[in-house]
């Protein structure tokens, strides 16, 4: 078994959580008349402010001596300068190399990303100019992401976020394997005038070359040919060679390297539908913000530190407070999609129970991370944030200016912001509760109904807007709160073979399906449903 903290540390953070336990979070200000200035950290414009946290400064202190104590800016220098971080796949985690962040440890590898990089801005700049064109001579107007989890989920959150009304080209991302999402996306769309990217950095994914069988298909149904099909494709893995074997011309294959997870690829060639549907301007200035951060989690101290501050306070929230779960809440449908993104980012990264030596964890690790737009969810699961039985974590992120849209629609969003942080922290006392009730003829006793216990800790993190450059650093203070999490957890967050026998086990289901029992294992429910299933899909 292990723990997070040696025994002293591990001890001064019990008691203060003990101690904090009962303690009312509102009280904090008053006892600490500076917390707004010190529960605060900053890089660039973006801003964690931690102040309504049940933490008070004493175990804020504690957490700092324990980001010392685990070494997790030397660490972090450890990732950066490529070190075999991913233990068990034997191999590096260089993600910060792909914007720009290098130690002088790695040129080659760095002129194989300038290399990419170039490719990846003339092979844009060809298809916006209308040099490269579809099978019949026109230019693309459309661009569709074929990839799942990693070669999926970040680009959809960043081009979903900075489309504007003039950018270049419409991005679509297809992922499932339900042929729905591929036939709906292409609804309406021409294939002519359709580029696919095909992004896989194993290229085995299943999913992923289903709908690739399926978009050449469509391709081909409308025209093009085995001489002009690979006009429509680009490809974007670690197996060129492969890629080269489903008609994707070789000077369209991008490579990326074993060295890149694929959660922290959006940085790399696998992002090319960045680029093809916003600009490469908006690009570049997303590495721009993605290094900042880099370079702020590398140098500045712990207390100041943004991505540490929120690792340690997700420490603290989920070991020490014991919350379970942890809401992401965007105040800016520019980030609806940030959720989805972070949930991969954070649960196939430490959603792990054992140590790298084998040694099961005395801990929770990651915690549960769900979310969802705000105001939507208010109306919707927020009841339960108030009212429930479910202890949470949450960070309300709100942009503070856009350039567009209107400003009182804007600032009630705002309001809306300020007002579940407010409630989230002060809730509804037992006097008002009692008065709510009184008004509405209950008895004291029944009026204890409308109570809310309030005292939720959370993060309130704030961003100039949502530029380029807001959006890389954002996602990258995430990326480096997940790295510093697992250090202080003693896990492994580069691997995910948890993954796999769901995967093996899917293959043994096809057969199933197909009729073919003879070698798989499986047991009487299951073999019920496959019977289900056969007898609403008869063999075409
Ligand atoms: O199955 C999980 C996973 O390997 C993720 O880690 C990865 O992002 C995703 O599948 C897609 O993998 P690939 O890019 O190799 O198709």
């Amino acid at each position: 078994m292990t723990a997070v903290a040696s025994p002293p540390l591990h001890e001064r953070l019990q008691a203060a959580a003990a101690a904090l336990s009962g303690r009312r979070t509102e009280s904090l200000f008053d006892a600490e008349p500076h917390r707004t200035e010190q529960f605060q950290c900053r890089v660039d414009g973006l801003v964690l402010d931690f102040a309504k946290h049940r933490l008070d400064d004493a175990a804020r202190q504690t957490l700092l001596e324990l980001a010392d104590a685990r070494g997790l800016l030397e660490a972090f220098s450890a990732l950066i300068n490529g070190e075999k971080v991913n233990t068990s796949e034997r191999r590096a985690a260089l993600h910060t190399l792909l914007r720009g962040t290098r130690s002088e440890t790695q040129p080659e590898l760095f002129a194989l990303v300038e290399d990419t990089l170039s490719r990846m801005s003339d092979l844009v700049a060809a298809i916006h100019s209308g040099d490269a064109t579809g099978f019949n001579g026109l230019p693309f107007t459309d661009v569709v992401n074929l990839g799942i989890g990693g070669s999926d989920l970040g680009p959809r959150l960043i081009c979903e976020a900075l489309r504007q009304a003039d950018s270049p080209l419409r991005a679509h991302f297809v992922a499932n394997i339900d042929p729905h999402d591929l036939d709906n996306t292409l609804l309406g769309l021409d294939p002519a005038r359709t580029l696919f990217v095909i992004c896989s950095k194993s290229f085995t994914t299943e999913e992923t070359l289903s709908n690739t069988v399926r978009a050449r298909a469509w391709l081909q149904a409308a025209g093009a040919t085995d001489d002009t099909l690979g006009q429509h494709l680009i490809a974007v893995t670690t197996q060129v060679e492969r890629a080269g074997e489903w008609s994707v011309w070789p000077e369209r294959c991008l490579p990326i390297w074993d060295w890149v997870g694929g959660r922290y690829s959006l940085w790399s060639a696998i992002g090319i539908s960045i680029p093809l549907a916003l600009g490469w301007p908006a690009f570049s200035r997303l590495l721009q913000g993605a290094r900042s951060v880099d370079q702020h989690t590398a140098t500045a101290a712990p207390a100041d530190n943004l991505p540490m501050m929120m690792a340690l306070l997700e420490l603290w929230q989920t070991h020490y407070l014991k919350t379970d779960t942890h809401a992401v809440l965007p105040y800016a449908q520019r980030l609806a999609r940030l959720p989805d993104f972070l949930q991969q980012l954070t649960m196939e990264s430490n959603g792990k129970s054992a140590t790298p030596e084998g040694q099961q964890v005395s801990h929770h690790t990651a915690p549960i991370l769900w979310g969802s737009a705000g105001t939507i969810g208010q109306h919707s699961y927020y009841q339960l944030l108030h009212q429930g039985t479910r202890s949470f974590t949450a960070d309300i992120i709100l942009p503070l200016s856009a350039d567009e849209g209107d400003h009182t629609a804007r600032r009630a969003l705002a309001a809306h912001a300020l007002a579940q942080s407010r409630a989230f922290m002060i809730g509804r006392s037992a006097e008002e509760a009692c008065r709510l009730g009184a008004e509405r003829g209950f008895s004291a006793a029944a009026s204890r109904q409308f109570e809310l216990t309030g005292n939720h800790s959370h993060s309130f993190i704030t961003m100039n807007s949502v530029s380029p450059e807001s959006l890389g650093g954002l996602i990258v203070a995430y990326e480096h709160k997940t790295f510093f999490l697992a250090v202080l957890l003693g896990i492994n967050c580069f691997d995910q073979w948890g993954v796999e026998l769901g995967k093996a086990i899917a293959s043994e289901m096809q057969a199933l399906l197909r009729g073919d029992k003879a070698t798989v294992a499986s047991d009487p429910a299951t073999l019920a449903t496959v019977r289900a299933w056969q007898d609403a899909n008869p063999t075409p």
